[in-house]
């Protein structure tokens, strides 16, 4: 492939980093022929900043990147890498990159991946760029990360299907989503899912209301509740919210927890066309000189957000649609 000298770059690295997302490939086809079109290569690092400092790399062009576009998971593997949290972890991974005349990367992933990107920018000066991807959508900057849709579509189509069983055996269902500290999926899946309530990180749960309105919904003639529950929640999980209910209910109960499964499967239409903005706007970030941001979307509109003020900001999460949700759950 030929060399580009547009501002020195010649090379990109691509790595997907912490859990991975519905939508990476999707995300890594659009960086690598976006930069081709620039004339600038591309090279993916394996399993994420282990890759780095294994020189664990695969040279990417457009037809390497064919047909990923509907493939969940991440054609380059992901890790969460403890060396690279490590003074000599990061001088080796400096290393690495400019003996491999790396001289960007673009990295995908969460705030862990973005603390990792700006810990080598600061021991190496080597150009960064990141990209939101992870289905807990918890990255300020961005309306959305790459994965969120996917896993509350995937979310949403267990939560139908349980219904059918909840409503014909009368039973009260606690279904644990994904979420470690934050409450976007339990929300958006509670609401569109016509849950009878959704336990949150973000708002304290009180057990005593939560089993009356569990009483009083069945009082009123409703066949079953649906109680989603973020992996986060402060209430201590969903076994121990079951069981708390159950002690003042003694109502039969079943759990459920999606776990995994809602990290999997094929990306939506809106994740596809959001990694493929989001791989195109960080290629013409680097392309403008643009580095240590961010790349994201908010209303629509490209954002760039310093890679600091990802994690050390907090994104808001809308609780008023706590209070819409007991209306629509009469
Ligand atoms: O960060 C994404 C996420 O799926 C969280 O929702 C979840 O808590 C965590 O990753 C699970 O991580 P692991 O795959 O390492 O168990």
């Amino acid at each position: 492939m030929k060399s580009s000298n547009i501002n020195n770059l010649n090379k990109v690295g691509i790595l997907t980093s912490g859990g991975d997302a519905p939508g990476m490939n999707a995300c890594i086809r659009a960086i690598v022929r976006c930069a081709a079109n620039h004339g600038i290569n591309t090279v993916g690092i394996k399993r994420g900043y282990a890759g780095v400092l294994k020189k664990d790399f695969i040279e990417l062009h457009p037809r390497a990147v064919a047909n990923i576009i509907q493939r969940g998971g991440t054609i380059l593997g992901t890790a969460r890498c403890e060396e690279m949290k490590t003074k000599a972890g990061l001088t080796k991974a400096v290393e690495v990159l400019s003996k491999n005349h790396i001289d960007a990367l673009i990295t995908i992933g969460g705030d862990g991946t973005f603390r990792g990107a700006v810990a080598l920018a600061e021991s190496g000066g080597i150009k960064i760029i990141g990209i939101p991807g992870t289905i807990d959508n918890d990255v300020y900057g961005t309306d959305y990360t790459i994965g969120f849709d996917t896993a509350v579509n995937t979310a949403l189509d267990a939560i139908d299907k349980i219904r059918d069983t909840a409503g014909s055996l009368q039973r009260p269902f606690f279904i644990e989503v994904m979420g470690k500290s934050r409450g976007f999926i339990a929300l958006d899946v509670g609401i569109a899912g016509g849950a009878e309530d959704i336990l949150i990180p973000e708002t304290p749960t009180n057990i005593e209301e939560l089993s009356q309105e569990i009483e009083s919904n069945f009082k009123k003639g409703k066949k079953s509740s649906i109680i989603v529950v973020a992996e986060g929640d402060d209430s201590g999980g969903v076994y121990r919210v079951a069981q708390q209910v159950w002690e003042r209910l003694k109502l039969e109960y079943r759990i459920c927890v999606l776990g995994h499964i809602q990290r999997g499967g094929s990306p939506t239409a809106r994740d596809r066309i959001l990694a493929s903005k989001l791989g195109v706007s960080a290629v013409e970030a680097l392309v403008n000189s643009q580095s240590g941001y961010m790349v994201g979307e908010h209303n629509g509109q490209t954002t760039f957000t310093s890679l600091e003020d990802t994690w050390k900001k907090s994104k808001k999460l809308d609780t008023k649609l706590l209070k819409m949700l007991k209306v629509l759950a009469t």
